[in-house]
């Protein structure tokens, strides 16, 4: 029998790391909670500058804390021109994600304090690295497309100023509410991969520039943020609904995964992907692009009946990305969004982790030879 000790958690399934009171995620129940508000009130009732100070702080601010936050968010939030001049020099030819990894990179390079462990200086970190997404992304955003970039606009929030560098025009009421839940849906979600690398660089005591650097490279991959961009290209693919049973059957029979299905602690319908469908049909029915979401919506009823009862079902990767392309957005700009929202809970939960640090250093079960063996020198081999 299989001594404990010895026991691999491939993928660390089911072990917990870490103590959070961020937030939490009940994958039988289908419940999303941060700081102990479900994600449905925040959807309805908040703002992501709201959501952001509640993850980070505890608690939701009162006016004079609020103003204060977003003042100190706005006072950063511009680019300096040399940071602009490394968007548009790799920006037209590299993925927005891999852009996106070099930017905070870059200013994190050039901050006088990312080599500070204090944690004061940690935080600080945080809220100018927040501060910069906005312009960051939307920057990037038209940089891919070879536009030059457009200052943000320290009247806007944060959803609204995105909107206004990627695309150059403020966005209306109604953009910028649906830009900005989205962001709050995508804010936190517990100890998912992106969030454990950022713990477990700041474990080190390394800097927040790097922590979400790190972040930012484990979100790109197509098993976690990346998935929202396939999502599309598969809903793209099979083109109407009639198609739906039969691309899909193919699909799965070739044991190929369908993306925006299936999660790792979600077994019922993901709450975030119930919100983003109800955004997916409105923005699609006002584009003009109702066949995309009827084709999704039969996607869905397809999986669910064939893979249901082994508890996949969308995830919020399913409808976000029609929710993306419906506002103008280039689906390779889709997991920068994700990153633009996901800042909040990465710099929350490192800031929260590394009040009560220990390093990170798990175990891996050696199965190589033991020997030991006769080294042969090379010209003998
Ligand atoms: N399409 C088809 N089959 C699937 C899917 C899917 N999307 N997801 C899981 N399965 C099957 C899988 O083939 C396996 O079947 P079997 O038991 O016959 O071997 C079973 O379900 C368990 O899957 P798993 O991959 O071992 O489970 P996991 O907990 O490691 O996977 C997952 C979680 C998200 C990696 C997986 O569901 C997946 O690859 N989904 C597609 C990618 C995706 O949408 N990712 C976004 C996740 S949500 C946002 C985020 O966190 O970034």
């Amino acid at each position: 029998m299989m001594q404990a000790d010895t026991e691999v958690h491939k993928g660390l399934e089911g072990v917990i790391v870490s103590e959070s009171s961020v937030g939490f995620v009940d994958g039988q129940a289908g419940r999303l909670v941060y700081r102990g508000f479900n994600i449905e009130t925040l959807a309805a009732r908040s703002n992501y500058e709201e959501v952001a100070y509640l993850l980070l702080y505890g608690h939701l601010p009162n006016q004079k804390e609020f103003e204060n936050f977003k003042a100190t968010l706005r006072s950063t939030m511009e680019l300096n021109t040399d940071t602009v001049d490394l968007i548009k020099s790799i920006g037209h030819k590299a993925h927005p994600m891999s852009v996106l990894r070099t930017v905070v990179s870059y200013i994190g390079a050039k901050d006088p304090k990312s080599n500070s462990t204090d944690l004061k200086d940690q935080e600080e970190m945080s809220l100018r690295i927040m501060s910069k997404f906005p312009a960051i992304v939307g920057t990037i955003a038209r940089a891919s497309k070879g536009l030059n970039p457009v200052r943000p606009d320290p009247k806007l929030g944060y959803a609204a100023n995105f909107l206004y560098c990627s695309t150059g025009s403020r966005p209306d009421a109604e953009q910028e509410k649906i830009m900005d839940t989205c962001l709050i849906l995508h804010a936190d979600h517990g100890s998912n991969a992106s969030t454990f690398s950022a713990l477990v660089t700041i474990a080190t005591l390394a800097d927040m520039y790097s922590a979400v650097t790190s972040a930012i490279s484990t979100l790109k991959g197509p098993l976690h943020g990346g998935a929202n961009e396939l999502a599309l290209e598969t809903i793209k693919k099979v083109g109407k609904p009639e198609n739906a049973e039969q691309v899909l059957s193919k699909m799965l029979a070739n044991k190929e995964k369908i993306m925006g299905f299936g999660h790792r602690v979600y077994k019922v319908y993901d709450p975030r992907a119930r919100i983003l469908k109800g955004f997916a049909e409105s923005v699609t029915h006002k584009n003009g692009k109702e066949v995309l979401f009827q084709t999704a919506e039969q996607m869905e009823k397809v999986m669910i009946s064939k893979l249901g009862e082994k508890g996949i079902f969308p995830n919020v990767d399913f409808y976000s990305g029609m929710v993306y392309d419906s506002l103008g957005f280039e689906s390779n700009m889709f997991t920068p969004i994700f990153a633009l929202a996901r800042v909040a809970g990465w710099t929350a939960r490192s800031l929260e982790y590394v009040k009560d640090n220990k390093l990170f250093r798990p175990k891996a079960k050696y199965v190589g030879e033991i020997g030991p063996k006769d080294y042969i020198e090379i010209q003998k081999r």
